[in-house]
């Protein structure tokens, strides 16, 4: 049951708090107010006071423009500072210097390196699997009838397939889905104390053993590919592969998990477009396009820092501070969209932002759009009469800034 909230206050001049409950839940209305009243406006994550850009237009300015960088250190001038606004113990430090937080050159060189692994092969490689997956998971879960879609279906998706990317034994697997588990679920207030002093040395230093593993014994996989990815004499350090297979879990599950629930809600709830899929199978690539679009699960990119003061709408983003681009508020701008808040599984050009834009677009869009494809496809296709077993206000929304996710999906399969 969703307890009553707080209704939102519409103050330009108020700090909004982005990762707070009033927010998770009547995000979209935000949205629309920043859209027309606030389009820079100020906000906040736990500690940390950052500006938001909503509009289109701006956000692609943002994310593409000279004046704004990802080292908080290089926007003040320093060069190596830390990319984080805290200090970090030592033995996880490796981890958080991943290329989503560099600039280039340093961001160049990384993500060549990364891209030789990522080929379209060995995406198509990994396409069989989902296949095989899902149907696997769809046939332990339909005879259930109701059962909570995110944990029984939408989870182990990603979850399989980034082990399978990574090339885990089986003994491998349950190490890693409580790794998941701690990073995904410990990234905030207290329990980011316990993440960081604790859960993310032992991730590190699983990833580091795992890396031992594969180069003794290497794979057809995407780790085996990255150690051995060189250009021009070059090959990632050590610290740089954790960093790299870090980020590769982190961005590559939650992301996919949240889309895949987020798309069988919205689905639902738009049943006339669900008739017009089932009928029109070619447009399945179109409607995860449009799902994204409409509720993806990525609202917002890492902060970007400008480095010189920069005057947007009659107010000023300081030098040094950080910013946010609002990913989904920017992909329901009716200035770039028509009908922004219809859902339209067609929509023709639908170039929303919800992988993000310019050096750090989404490493994995090839990957996430296939996945999302297949299992929604296939959880539709078998389930005629798939339908939400509580009604969608009922619908828990996870308070957590930047993101669009639910707690569970409770449905009834047949
Ligand atoms: C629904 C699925 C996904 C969504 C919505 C999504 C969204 C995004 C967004 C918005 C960014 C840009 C972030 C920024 O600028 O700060 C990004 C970057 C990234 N994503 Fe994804 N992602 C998804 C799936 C994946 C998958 C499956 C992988 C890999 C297995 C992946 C790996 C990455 C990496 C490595 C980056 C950083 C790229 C760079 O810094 O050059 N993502 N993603």
């Amino acid at each position: 049951m969703v307890a009553a909230l707080a209704k939102p206050v519409f103050d330009p001049n108020q700090t909004i708090n982005l990762g707070g409950p009033v927010f998770a839940e009547h995000k979209y209305d935000w949205y629309r107010w920043m859209l027309e009243e606030a389009p820079l406006c100020r906000g906040k994550i736990s500690i940390i006071k950052l500006n938001m850009v909503a509009r289109y237009e701006d956000c692609r300015m943002v994310l593409t423009d000279d004046r704004f960088v990802r080292n908080r250190g290089r926007a003040r001038g320093k060069s190596n500072a830390s990319p984080v606004p805290f200090p970090l113990p030592k033995s996880v430090s490796a981890l958080a210097r991943s290329m989503i937080l560099e600039d280039n050159p340093e961001h160049r060189r990384l993500r060549n390196l990364v891209n030789k692994a990522f080929t379209p092969r060995a995406v198509e490689r990994l396409s069989k699997r989902v296949e095989e997956l899902s149907h696997e998971l769809l046939d332990g879960i339909e005879r259930q009838g109701r059962v909570d879609l995110l944990e029984a279906y939408a989870r182990p998706v990603p979850t399989r397939v980034i082990a399978e990317m990574v090339g885990l034994s089986k003994e491998d697997v349950n190490q890693f889905k409580n790794s998941m588990r701690v990073l995904t679920e410990g990234m905030t207030g207290l329990a980011l104390l316990q993440t960081l002093a604790w859960d993310l040395r032992r991730t590190g230093k699983f990833i580091r053993r795992l890396i031992a593993k594969k180069r003794g014994d290497p794979g057809d996989d995407i780790l085996s590919a990255l150690i051995d990815a060189e250009e021009e004499g070059d090959r990632l350090s050590e610290d740089e592969l954790v960093a790299m297979v870090f980020l590769l879990i982190v961005g590559g599950f939650e992301t996919t998990l949240h889309l895949i629930t987020n798309g069988i809600r919205t689905l639902l709830e738009h049943p006339g477009q669900l008739e017009r899929l089932r009928g029109n199978p070619d447009l399945w690539e179109s409607a995860v396009e449009e799902i994204i679009r409409h509720r993806g699960p990525v609202h917002g990119t890492k902060l970007q820092y400008a480095t010189e003061d920069v005057t947007l709408h009659g107010r000023t983003i300081k030098r040094g501070t950080p910013v946010m681009p609002l990913l989904a508020a920017a992909n329901h701008d009716p200035r770039a969209f028509e009908n922004p808040d219809d859902f339209d599984i067609a929509r023709a050009p639908n170039r929303h932002l919800g992988f993000g834009l310019g050096m750090h677009f989404c490493l994995g869009a090839q990957l996430a759009r296939m996945e999302t494809r297949i299992a929604l496809k296939n959880l539709v296709e078998r389930n005629p009469n798939l339908r939400l077993a509580v009604a969608p206000s009922e619908l828990e929304l996870v308070s957590m800034a930047g993101w669009h996710r639910h707690a569970s999906l409770p449905a009834v399969l047949g």
